[in-house]
């Protein structure tokens, strides 16, 4: 017997997430496999802001969902030796039984010495968004990009993918700590603390003639702002996200921006990343060596034990991660 433990979620998320929403429910599984099954262990689980507003939980327990990568510990599956790496949607379990292995994903490159833990983040869904989301406002160098959630997972990959197509960025994050590191060592242009500035401060200095290109992370007043006071004529907006919106219990009535857009003639579009599937090797043959070579660096921020799963979902709402948050629950090789 193997003793598996899962983080659920039985009566959802009350207003504002909380670590008493979640349950820890341990079972026992049978290591005697059938032909085709897969043991897994979990390695690296992510925890994303999306959680707190998608997806129902899985099973009669109501296990939270989610991508892991895990490691084969028992096999009776021919395509999965032991010791394999994969990806999976296999939720927040420290082991995973794959009926057939149809559920599991090789990780599509070769990892070179990069830790297995980039699957889930900057070569992995986040990095994936930075990318697309930033192609669809057709960039171009010379503009003035900016970037909110800019020292997350998917902003600080933004910014510096905007600055390598010759953009001048401009970033807001929630702390000093995070803005030195975005214009120190991401080399933004410039990198507001939203906490402390506001945003008519931050762009009479780093942006007086407007914005041409919102990559949009948080939503809420920060959006409703750019589109009515800072966004430059024939401005792009992409809404990746609104994580300020995600633990509101009220539909917010939004103030009149149609003439905005209108008078500024703005292109807003919202996106999905996987709408993009088809095209993840173009991004992943683009992206791979540039984190290879050091040119697209990231940060993650790994909190060790599968225990931790909690207080590392919960973190992202009080902005305690700096570029991607993810737990480390196993060892590999
Ligand atoms: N469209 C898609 O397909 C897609 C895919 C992935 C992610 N997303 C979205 O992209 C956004 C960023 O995701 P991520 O994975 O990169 O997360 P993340 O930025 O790594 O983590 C969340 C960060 O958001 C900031 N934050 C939290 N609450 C906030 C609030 N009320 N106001 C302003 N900032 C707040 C915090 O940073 P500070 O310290 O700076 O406040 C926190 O560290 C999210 O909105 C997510 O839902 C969309």
């Amino acid at each position: 017997m193997v003793k598996i433990r899962h983080w659920t979620l039985p009566n959802g998320f009350k207003a504002h997430v909380s670590e008493n929403d979640l349950k820890l429910v341990e079972e026992d599984l049978s290591e005697d496999l059938q032909q085709g099954e897969v043991l897994l262990e979990s390695v690296y689980l992510s925890v994303d802001p999306y959680m707190r507003i998608h997806g129902d939980p899985i099973g009669p327990h109501k296990t939270m969902f989610g991508e892991a990568c895990l490691k084969v510990i028992k096999t009776r599956n021919g395509e999965f030796p032991l010791g394999t790496l994969v990806l999976a949607n296999s939720g927040w379990r420290s082991h995973y039984l794959s009926k057939d292995g149809k559920d599991l994903r090789s990780i599509p490159y070769d990892l070179g010495s990069l830790s297995p833990s980039v699957s889930l983040g900057v070569l992995g869904m986040p990095g994936l968004t930075a990318y697309f989301g930033l192609r669809i406002l057709e960039p171009k160098a010379g503009e003035i990009c900016v970037v909110n959630g800019a020292a997350g997972a998917v902003g600080s990959l933004v910014g510096q993918l905007a600055k390598q197509k010759g953009l001048t960025v401009i970033g807001f994050a929630g702390s000093d700590e995070k803005c030195n590191w975005l214009t120190n060592d991401l080399k933004f242009d410039y990198a507001f603390n939203y906490k402390k500035i506001s945003l008519e401060d931050a762009f009479k200095k780093a942006a007086p003639k407007g914005v041409d290109v919102f990559f949009d992370n948080v939503g809420g007043d920060f959006f409703h702002e750019m589109v009515t006071k800072h966004m430059a004529h024939n401005g792009r907006v992409s809404i990746c996200g609104s994580i300020s919106n995600y633990n509101d219990t009220e539909k917010h009535k939004f103030p009149q921006i149609n003439m905005d857009i209108l008078f500024h003639e703005l292109t807003i579009r919202g996106f999905m990343v996987y709408s993009f599937e088809k095209e993840f090797d173009t991004a992943f043959n683009d992206m791979v060596p540039l984190v290879k070579k050091g040119e697209l660096k990231f940060k993650e921020t790994l909190f060790e034990g599968f225990e931790q799963m909690p207080a590392a979902f919960v973190g992202l709402f009080k902005g305690e991660n700096t570029g991607k948050a993810i737990v480390k629950a196993g060892n590999y090789p």
